[in-house]
């Protein structure tokens, strides 16, 4: 079956967002609401408040999708959403809705996995079709993983965080600093103001082989920076903005750091991308660009590609299906936590 026009969901977390994807790169229409105001205060996300809020957005969000992409149920070719992981309560929203909206118009529904999702986020909206082997990093507020992929559903998995998500750094380093969730927008926009080099952290594994992140270490440098600040940095108009510069330059130095590490056993790549949260980042999107010069680096499109979104599902979903024909309308578990490598090949 060829699928040309995909119906995305994604409810994994305080976003709940619709998509119609065309041949997993053109986006028709997307609608995104997010419950994380809600959030702003309590310093992360409240599963049950989530789910909640998933429920009494999900149909609205569809139904906007579909109107902003000028279509009717009747022209989708098939349905694709979250299966995992992420909160239950909020991925069993997106789930539950999708299999019975898949019986009610009659369409094939295909279970997708979050990462995958970022994975795929590149290709939307993009000009020209990336080239593998691919190096990607996906680092969101669930995870930080690398990968190299052959193929969209082909690939290993190089490395990936041994504590803390790079975008849970950024939520932890935020609220150390008295900024509200998500940390990571709230950090890049003090940072603008302040200099990145007034206090120095440690690179995280930098005498280690390993492809791993490690981001727990640099929360607590910052922590214990803050403590032990004399009265003369106390006292200056810039110490907020500097934390947070110097803190966000290092936990970019970090993610830069290993890939640069990757790229030195594996070569023969000929992309890099970024995906997820974090890849919306202005100052890692600048460190990743002037790193790796003669390669193209690439991030999704729109920053709302970078966050969770239904167009990187309905894009995963259509390139699962391509790539693996067997899985279109394979039946599939809600998990909350599901790892991506069970999912390639
Ligand atoms: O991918 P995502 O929307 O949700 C998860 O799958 O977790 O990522 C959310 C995470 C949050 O931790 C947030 O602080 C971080 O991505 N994030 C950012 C930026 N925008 C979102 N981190 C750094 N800079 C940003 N501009
Ligand atoms: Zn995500």
């Amino acid at each position: 079956m060829n699928l040309m026009r995909i119906l995305g969901l994604e409810t994994s977390c305080d976003e709940t967002s619709a998509a119609i994807v065309e041949n997993g790169t053109r986006v028709l229409g997307i609608v995104i609401a997010s419950s994380r105001d809600a959030f702003a205060r309590s310093g992360g996300v409240i599963p049950e408040y989530a789910a909640r809020e998933q429920l009494a957005s999900i149909h609205p969000v569809i139904d906007q999708a579909l109107q902003a992409a000028g279509m009717g149920h009747e022209d989708l070719d098939a349905i694709a959403v979250t299966r995992g992981p992420g909160l239950l309560g909020s991925l069993l929203v997106g789930t539950v809705t999708a299999r019975a909206l898949a019986a009610l118009w009659k369409k094939p529904l295909i279970g997708v996995h979050h990462t995958l999702g970022h994975l795929s986020s590149t290709w939307l909206d993009c000009p020209d079709a990336p080239l593998f082997p691919i190096l990607t990093l996906s680092a969101s507020g669930g995870h930080t993983e690398l990968w190299l992929r052959t193929a969209h559903t082909k690939g290993r998995l190089l490395g990936r965080t041994r504590d803390d998500a790079a975008g849970e750094a950024f939520d932890k380093g935020a609220s150390l600093l008295g900024l509200p969730y998500p940390g990571g927008p709230a950090i890049g926009r003090l940072a603008e103001s302040g200099n990145p080099s007034t206090f120095a952290f440690p690179l995280p594994l930098a005498h280690e082989e390993t492809l791993d992140f490690s981001f727990s270490g640099l929360k607590t440098s910052l922590k214990y920076t803050m403590r032990d600040l004399t009265p003369d940095q106390r006292a200056r108009p810039s110490l907020l903005a500097d934390l947070a510069a110097s803190y966000q330059n290092a936990l970019c130095m970090h993610l830069v750091d290993r890939m640069k590490h990757a790229l030195e056993q594996y070569p023969d790549v000929t992309e890099i991308h970024a995906t997820g949260g974090v890849a919306a980042n202005t100052h890692l999107r600048a460190l990743l660009t002037k790193s790796f010069p003669g390669r193209a680096v690439r991030f999704p499109q729109k920053i709302v590609y970078c966050t969770d979104n239904g167009a990187m599902i309905a894009a995963a979903a259509e390139f699962s299906c391509s790539e693996q024909q067997e899985r279109l309308s394979a039946p599939f578990m809600t998990s909350a936590s599901l790892p991506l490598a069970d999912a390639l090949r």
